[in-house]
């Protein structure tokens, strides 16, 4: 829980202004967000320019710093996180902590913070809320929703459609490179659930079940491990995989226009952040 109160004082705009918009955009009480907060900075900071990205990578940071911007509002975590390994699992003697080498990412962008002035608002849960989840599914074209609620909704399709055709139609309005799937390709399907981000992964199967129990005979995803691909397969359910971070741009550019449209006094920018990876394809 964040322990933050409305700082709100009319005239300036202050970091917390942004988190209260935020919260009162999914009636709920700032205090109440379960996750997210100020990973550096503070909430009372003046607000002088805004830059919205689903990842506060060093280039994000050196680019707001470089645009004349100090708030960077991220979907992801700020740091990078790691548990720490059980003797069996490591090499001998000291434990290596992460941050003794100087090289590590959060060093380096602990550093571009500091030396920048830059205040970053981490906002997880609210923004999956407020605006991405929706987002995603809009940008897949389900309006219908045919069971459940909240994330495990299912959608029924305009049109029954094969697997394949479905994949089709995915990898058109998604735009990527490479689509891997799970299941039959000559499967009809109607319904059909929304699992962006990381809400497919094994970690988070608790959206998938639900989605099956709801009727969903084929899930687009996000991202997907091979756990998840199997459980899949042996629950009978279909799986288009996106990409977490291309399934969730559309809500953050979204969540960019509407703070544009709200804080006019200040600028706001969306940084797109692209899939990390490339193909190869043998052969080319
Ligand atoms: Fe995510």
């Amino acid at each position: 829980m964040l322990e933050i109160t409305n700082l709100r004082n009319g005239t300036v705009l202050n970091a917390v202004d942004i988190l209260t918009y935020v919260a009162d955009g999914i009636s709920l009480p700032v205090h109440m967000i379960p996750d997210g907060g100020f990973p550096a900075g503070t909430p009372e900071d003046e607000v002088k320019g805004i830059l919205v990205t689903w990842l506060a990578s060093p280039e994000v940071l050196r680019y707001t710093a470089a645009r004349g911007l100090n708030l960077v509002i991220c979907h992801e975590p700020l740091y990078w996180d790691e548990r720490e390994e059980s003797p069996l699992y490591r090499s001998s003697g000291p434990y290596r902590n992460p941050l003794d080498r100087k090289s590590h990412p959060n060093n380096l962008k602990k550093k571009i913070i500091e030396e920048n002035n830059l205040t970053v608002l981490h906002i997880h849960y609210s923004l999956d809320k407020l605006i991405i989840y929706d987002a995603f599914s809009e940008k897949l074209g389900l309006k219908e929703v045919a069971a459940g609620e909240m994330y495990e909704k299912v959608y029924s399709l305009p049109e029954k459609m094969s697997f394949r055709k479905l994949v089709e139609n995915v990898r058109e309005r998604i735009n990527l490179p490479v689509i891997r799937y799970v299941g039959d390709e000559n499967r009809i399907i109607e319904k059909v659930g929304n699992c962006w981000g990381g809400a497919a992964l094994s970690s988070n199967r608790y959206f998938t079940r639900r989605m099956i129990e709801n009727g969903a005979e084929a899930i687009i995803c996000g991202e997907l491990d091979e756990a998840a691909m199997f459980f899949a397969l042996e629950y009978g359910v279909c799986l288009i995989e996106t990409s977490h971070v291309l399934s969730e741009n559309p809500g953050i550019k979204e969540f960019a226009d509407d703070l544009r449209r709200s804080f006019g006094s200040v600028p706001v920018e969306f940084f797109e952040i692209k899939i990390p990876y490339k193909i190869y394809e043998h052969g080319r």
